[in-house]
């Protein structure tokens, strides 16, 4: 049975300061009965993960390209990320989906480059405003599941975020209804394809999550923890959350 996760994105948000509020988190979380991840900028990584390394809190990557090496000017290989010390990396984040044009396709290659490197794939996965509105999003939800999540996906190397894009850095959480609706669905979408063993694959939510709505998002069905953005750049907005976990 895998743990809860509590996954911290850092985005493009960080210089070596903010790894006063990586000791911090480390310092509240000496023994913590769920796993926690930290994916700070890339240069960060290696000192992260340095101070990490004997504690129980990983970090991961937030991106990797598909490639083992080779001439990708400004990518990091998953190879790269697993040799800085790094032990996961999210693939597909809607940011980069977005902004770097990256399909289901491509997404489903760096996850597939994430498991040979020996790291857990944090495969991110959700509608757009006008794709709920339209009535689409489990129709997306589907297409992105079996397009981006490679056939070795098991639950010791994979991890699903579903990420509402709208609820991105907008202060808008989806309903606990919404919320439940896609997981069930993801979770049943992941057994149909991956057999029983699924149902222990972690599935997290992630948009605007927050200290005070994340009790209520951690109390419905098939969540399994949480990708958090803003809130988990600062230790006293995050450890809430992960106590809200435990
Ligand atoms: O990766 C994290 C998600 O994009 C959520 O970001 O918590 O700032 O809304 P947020």
């Amino acid at each position: 049975m895998t743990r809860k996760l509590a996954a911290g994105n850092w985005k493009m948000n960080g210089t070596r300061a903010a790894l006063e509020d990586l000791n911090a988190i480390i310092a509240a979380h000496s023994d913590p009965s769920v796993d926690i991840l930290i994916c700070p900028p890339a240069t960060l990584l290696m000192q992260a993960a340095a101070l990490t390394a004997d504690k129980p809190l990983d970090i991961g990557a937030q991106d990797c390209h598909p490639a083992a090496s080779g001439a990708h000017t400004g990518d990091t290989s998953a190879p790269m990320v697993a040799d800085a010390g790094g032990t996961a990396v999210i693939v597909g984040h809607s940011e980069r989906r977005e902004n770097h044009n990256e399909n289901n396709t491509l997404v489903q290659s760096k996850a597939q480059a994430a498991h040979d490197a020996g790291l857990i794939a944090v495969i991110c996965i959700g509608e757009t405003l006008d794709e709920r509105e339209a009535g689409q999003t489990l129709d997306i939800i589907a297409k992105q599941l079996s397009g981006s999540i490679p056939d070795g996906a098991t639950p010791y190397n994979t991890v699903i975020a579903y990420e509402p894009v709208w609820a991105i850095g907008t202060g808008k959480v989806a309903t606990l209804e919404q919320i439940a609706e896609v997981h069930d669905f993801i979770r049943k979408s992941l057994i149909d394809r991956f057999g029983a063993a699924a149902q222990d694959m972690r599935i997290l939510y992630g948009g605007s999550v927050k200290p005070g709505n994340a009790a209520d998002i951690f109390g419905v069905s098939n969540v399994d923890g949480a990708l958090v953005g803003g809130a988990s750049l600062k230790q006293s907005d995050f450890t809430p959350i992960i106590n809200a976990l435990e």
